[in-house]
C-alpha cells in the first residue's frame, strides 16, 4: 500500500480512514522539537503527537500534570516547522478542558499553532466537549484506557480493562465518543484482546500504545523508541536504536516497518 506522506502529500483524516478501510497499519510517534519532527515525518511516521508526556521526558517531572497549554503551544510551534506532511496532533493538558469554554479557548490556541487535531483523555463524560469542538471544526482524538492525567485517581500507571466488565465499558464509552464526533481513539495499556475488539467495534481509526498488535495504528514516545528515558520501562516500550547501524532515522524506519508488517508489538511487548 502506498503512503501518501512519503509521496509528498500531507496526511489528513481521510488518509487514516482509508488505511483502516483497506486493513493497513500506520505508525505514529511523539515529537517535541524541530529536528525530531523532521526526522519522524521523513522516516515514514504518519502522525506526530505533541504529547503532554513532555512533562516527563523534556521537563523531568514525574507525571504530565504540571504541563500547561503554553508548554504544548511552544512545542507545537517547534514541531510544525520541522514537520513534512505528518498529521499534527496536540494534547490538551491536565485541567485545560474542565469546562466547555476552556476547552474551546485552549483547543483554538493549539490549532492556531499548527495542530490539526486535539487529544483529550477520558470516556463518555467527554461527549459534550467532543461534540462542541467537532461542530466548530476542531477534530478530536479521545485517549482511553490508561489515562495518565488521572494517575492519582487510578492509583498508578496500571493496565486497564482486564476485567471483562471494564473492557466492555471502554468499548461502550468509545462508541459514545465516536457518535459525538471523535475522529480517532487512542487506547493505552489494555490487553491485546481488548485492542482488537475496540478496533473492530469502531469505524474511526484506533491507535494503540500497549494495546497489542490489533489496532489500526501504533504510537510510542520519542525517548522510548530511542532508549533515552532512564528508569523502569513499561512492557510495551521497545528500543529501536540499540544495535541499529543507521542511527536515529534508521531506528524510526525500523519501527515503521515492524508496525506495517505486524512484527511490533509482539507478545513480549503486549498485555495478555
Ligand atoms: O502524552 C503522550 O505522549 C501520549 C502518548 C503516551 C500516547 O499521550
Amino acid at each position: 500500500m502506498s503512503d501518501p506522506g512519503q509521496l509528498g502529500n500531507p496526511h489528513t483524516l481521510t488518509t487514516f480512514s482509508r488505511i483502516k478501510r483497506e486493513g493497513g497499519k500506520f505508525a505514529c510517534l511523539t515529537a517535541y522539537d524541530y529536528c525530531s519532527a523532521l526526522a519522524a515525518s521523513t522516516s515514514g511516521i504518519s502522525l506526530i503527537l505533541v504529547g503532554d508526556s513532555l512533562g516527563m521526558v523534556m521537563q523531568g517531572h514525574d507525571s504530565s500534570l504540571p504541563v500547561t497549554i503554553d508548554d504544548i503551544a511552544y512545542h507545537m510551534r517547534c514541531v510544525k516547522r520541522g514537520n513534512q506532511g505528518a498529521l499534527l496532533v496536540a494534547d490538551l493538558p491536565f485541567m485545560s478542558y474542565y469546562s466547555e469554554t476552556e476547552s474551546l479557548r485552549n483547543a483554538a490556541i493549539l490549532m492556531r499553532e499548527g495542530a490539526q487535531m486535539v487529544k483529550l483523555e477520558g470516556g463518555a463524560w467527554l461527549a459534550e466537549t467532543t461534540r462542541l469542538l467537532t461542530e466548530r471544526g476542531i477534530p478530536v482524538c479521545a485517549h482511553m484506557g490508561l489515562t495518565p492525567q488521572a494517575v492519582n485517581h487510578l492509583g498508578g500507571y496500571r493496565v486497564q480493562g482486564r476485567d471483562p466488565a471494564q473492557g466492555e465499558a471502554i468499548i461502550a464509552e468509545a462508541r459514545v465518543l465516536e457518535e459525538a464526533g471523535a475522529r480517532m481513539i487512542l487506547v493505552e495499556c489494555v490487553p491485546a484482546s481488548l485492542g482488537v475488539q475496540l478496533t473492530q467495534a469502531l469505524d474511526v481509526p484506533v491507535i494503540g500504545i500497549g494495546a497489542g498488535p490489533g489496532t489500526d495504528g501504533q504510537i510510542l514516545v520519542w525517548h522510548d523508541l530511542l532508549g533515552l528515558y532512564p528508569g523502569k520501562q513499561a512492557k510495551f516500550v521497545k528500543n529501536f536504536l540499540s544495535g541499529n547501524p543507521e542511527g536515529i532515522q534508521g531506528a524510526i524506519r525500523e519501527y515503521v516497518r515492524q508496525i506495517r508488517t505486524g512484527e511490533f508489538p509482539d507478545a513480549e511487548h503486549s498485555y495478555s
